[in-house]
């Protein structure tokens, strides 16, 4: 990873962390989901960065993937609602990706979240290169069951590569011996996002209910000049990250319309909402980091 490379990383970083903090002082009582969701996104664009994926405000048993859709203004938080708030942003696809979460008005998850907090700190302490990628995971469900909570075992941290959210190999928030994939060994100058998700439920999600948050699948024309035009400003921006209902929205009108028929065409997909399956509480936390030569640098930093 050249220096110039690194640099990239670390910015869009830094403010990865900035709109993160910045969004997590806007969640209250009242406060409405779509301000959180597009301030936040706005300030990353005023810092000259782009986001790596729309904010995704996830609520009690919900893990991840909700974003709100443009006329979801009537979604506010309620008190003791448990939030995860993830943000991501990219300078030229250089990846960073943060999440944290926050409880609104009541304090009965605050051993849940610290669960989550430290888990990513362990998994932090232990990735340098040579690291076999189940001791990271051991690491975090050794952390989350010290609290007594589960991690959640279907959710995973994720290589990060230009353009690429999951680049291929991915850290388990369980020890996982049995998956082969946990034999490999973190890789100097890789990149990784780190999220362990903890719950006092059954330490699985599942996704049933379709997100407003998508992905190009197979870039190529649909037919229909008015969706196509729509398409090529997101790819210009985003290539193949996932974005929202909402930013397609404000390029054009009809955008919904032909979300459904790209989607039909398998031209994008959408995103489930991941819901915890027993319905437990989820409490997540996340931080990137560049491995270096012998250790590993947060990117996620103030
Ligand atoms: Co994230």
């Amino acid at each position: 990873m050249d220096e110039e490379v690194l640099e990239k990383h670390r910015l869009a970083g830094r403010i990865a962390r900035q709109a993160l903090e910045y969004g997590l002082g806007l969640i209250e009582e009242g406060a409405r989901l779509l301000d959180v969701a597009e301030e936040t996104e706005q300030m990353i664009l005023d810092k000259g960065a782009l986001p790596a994926f729309p904010t995704n405000i996830s609520i009690d048993s919900q893990a991840a993937h909700f974003t709100p859709r443009h006329n979801d203004g009537d979604l506010v938080f309620s008190r003791g609602n448990l939030v995860k708030l993830d943000i991501g942003v990219h300078i030229d696809g250089y990846l960073a990706d943060n999440a944290r979460t926050r409880e609104v008005g009541t304090r009965n998850w605050t051993d849940l979240i610290k669960a989550a907090d430290e888990a990513v700190a362990t998994a932090v302490e232990v990735i340098r290169p040579g690291t076999p990628i189940s001791m990271v995971g051991a690491a975090i469900e050794r952390t989350i069951r010290s609290h007594g909570f589960r991690p959640i075992e279907n959710l995973t941290g994720h290589s990060l590569r230009q353009y690429t959210l999951h680049a291929g190999k991915s850290i388990p928030n369980v020890e996982n011996l049995r998956d082969e994939r946990s034999m490999q060994e973190v890789e100097a100058w890789e990149s990784y996002a780190i999220e362990p998700f903890s719950t006092n439920g059954s330490g699985r999600v599942q996704g049933k209910r379709m997100s407003n948050i998508y992905r190009i699948v197979d870039y190529r024309e649909s037919g229909v000049k008015e969706a196509d035009s729509l398409l090529e400003k997101v790819y210009q921006d985003f290539r193949t990250l996932p974005f929202s209902e909402r930013w397609c929205y404000k390029l054009e009108g009809r955008a919904p319309y032909h979300l459904r028929r790209l989607v039909r065409k398998g031209i994008i997909m959408g995103y489930p909402i991941l819901v915890e399956a027993a319905q437990g509480m989820v409490a997540q936390s996340e931080h990137t980091v560049v491995v270096t030569e012998d250790s590993c640098e947060l990117t996620t930093v103030l």
